[in-house]
Parts: C-alpha cells; structure tokens; sequence
C-alpha cells in the first residue's frame, strides 16, 4: 500500500523535484499538495507548483494555495538562491490545472479528517504556516495523521543565520506549534539535506534520463548551483526538500535519531534554532527525532528512478 501524502511546498528548485520525486514514486500516493510562501510570495509559488505538475503530467491530484505571510513576522523571501520568479532557470509552462477552491489550511484538515486514522503523512518543505494553522484549527489532526516529515533546521547548523534554517526561521512561531505538538515528527534538515549535493555525477545521471521532466530538473539545477555557488560557497548544491519525500518512500535511505527537539523564539543571535537535547537517551514520551546520515547512491536513485517512471507526459 503506498503512502498517503500531502506534501505542502514553496517551489523553490528543490521543492519542485520533490515533488517530481513523490509523484513518479510508486511508495507514494500523493493525495495532496498545498503551497506557502517562503522561496518567493504565495502567488509565485503557488504558479510555480502548477508549472511543475505540467511538467511532470500530474492529473487528478488537488492543489491548493495556503498562507501568505508567517503568523507573526513579515514575510521574507529567498530571491537570492531561488530567483525573482522563485524557480529561475527553465522556461515554465502556463499551468494547466485549476486551483482547489479551498484554502490549503482547510484542504489539509478536510483530508485528514476524511481519512483514517494513521492514513496521512504531511511532508512540509517550506515555512509551517499552513501546517500551525490547520492544527490550531482542528486539533484533532494532530492524533489522525500517520507522522510529520519535514525539511527544515538542522543541529547545530544553520544557512539563514548562524543558527538557524530558512523554514524555520522565516516563521519560528509557526515551527515552535509545529514541534511541540503530538505527532511524530522526523525533522530532516541541513545536517541530511547537506549530503544531498548535486554534483556533475548526479548531473550526468539525471541527464541520461533524457525526458523533458529530466532536462527540467537538469536547467534547475544549474540555476540553484550558481545560486548556492554565490550565496554559500558550495561547490554542488544541497537539494534538501527530496530528501524529506526520500524518507517516506524508503526509511533505510537515511538514519534518525529520537532527540528532543524546540524551537528558539527569544535569542537575540539564535532566533529559530532547532535545540536538541541529546544530554540523555530521549524519553519514552519523546515524539521527535532528526535525521542523520544519508546513503547518498540510493537517494540520487529514487530520484532517477522517479524521472524515469514519470518519462515524457503529454505537453
Ligand atoms: C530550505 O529553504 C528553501 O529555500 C528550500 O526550498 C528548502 O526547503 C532549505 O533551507
Ligand atoms: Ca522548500
């Protein structure tokens, strides 16, 4: 039986191949995708995300536009690593499917709730705007889903400040609701995401694809290459949000430890850490864990094997 998911995203380069890989992904049923703002405003990413769904064919599958700014602060985008448009780089398609009516927030707790118990796994990729509304909204969500996957933070690593993850920070109060909710929650963030570099083999491979979706991601990485290049000297970039699907497709693709986790909302330099405490063993009652070490071969695999599947949709 594959996974149900709902994967809530800022499309943004990697975004975007994670959702490539959900949908060429046999494990996964996405059920799902609903935007945030983050990498660039609601309305760009929310285009942004049909464009894909274009690209990749993606019919039958609800998308939905969620918040346009964090809870609390002013909203900040990412232009810098992900363009003006937010996904620079390829030509994108005019989207082909219509928006669902609802708001992402909503569209969230009706699927949930609709469901089984234990059927739906949300994957966040982006800020946890939508994710902190909708669970204030209906609490009873939090005891319905199956588990939380998200990229974001990371321990003792940061890329938006010295502490801290874009996700995370951008919206720190809606993380701080996210985390300390009941859910299991695996935090996939810069500690992983940053062994996912895309070098010229990864390159190589995806090219040998030689579908349109394949060139697709090939043009975006060449753009979010340049970008990492420029902003934070990586010589491949890290393509962090797959790597959150890559998990729910196949737990053995990455190891995870059970750690308490919080988010910091009052430091001065620390603004939207992600603080384990691995001073003891977790306690029985610890719902978080975070994951570690990448199997780098098998990851890049699930992601060839997905752009194969997808081949070459109909324009
Ligand atoms: C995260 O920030 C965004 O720019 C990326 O899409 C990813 O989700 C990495 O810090
Ligand atoms: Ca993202």
């Amino acid at each position: 039986m594959p996974t149900k998911i709902i994967l809530d995203c800022d499309p943004g380069h990697d975004d975007a191949i994670a959702l490539l890989l959900a949908w060429g992904s046999p494990e996964i049923e996405l059920v799902g995708v609903t935007t945030v703002m983050g990498n660039q405003t609601i309305e760009k990413v929310t285009r942004n995300a049909l464009s894909v769904a274009r690209v990749a064919g993606i019919t039958g599958v609800p998308f939905a536009r969620g918040a346009h700014r964090p809870l609390v602060r002013e909203i900040e985008v990412a232009d810098a690593i992900h363009g003006e448009s937010g996904l620079d780089g390829p030509v994108l398609p005019e989207p082909m499917i219509e928006l669902d009516p609802r708001h992402a927030v909503d569209f969230i707790i009706d699927t949930i709730m609709a469901a089984e118990p234990g059927e739906i796994t949300l994957v966040p990729t982006g800020a946890l705007t939508n994710i902190a509304l909708a669970v204030r909204k209906e609490p009873r969500i939090a005891s319905r889903v199956k588990q939380v996957v998200l990229m974001g933070g990371g321990v003792n690593v940061g890329n938006w400040s010295a502490t801290s993850e874009f996700n995370i920070v951008i919206d720190p109060e809606a993380a701080h609701i996210v985390f300390n909710e009941s859910w299991p929650l695996t935090m996939v963030g810069l500690d992983l995401t940053h062994q996912a570099l895309a070098t010229p083999e990864v390159a190589a491979a995806i090219a040998a694809v030689g579908t349109g979706p394949a060139r697709f991601v090939g043009e975006l990485l060449t753009f979010f290459g340049e970008t990492y290049k420029d902003q934070q000297g990586f010589d491949a970039p890290p393509v962090h949000d797959p790597c959150a699907v890559a998990f729910v497709i196949d737990p053995t693709v990455m190891e995870v430890v059970r750690v308490p986790l919080n988010i910091e909302l009052t430091g001065s330099l620390t603004l939207g850490m992600t603080v384990a405490d691995f001073r003891a063993p977790a306690p029985p009652h610890c719902t978080t864990q975070v994951a570690r070490n990448l199997d780098n071969a098998k990851f890049w695999g699930l992601v060839v094997d997905a752009l194969e599947r997808i081949g070459d949709p109909a324009p």
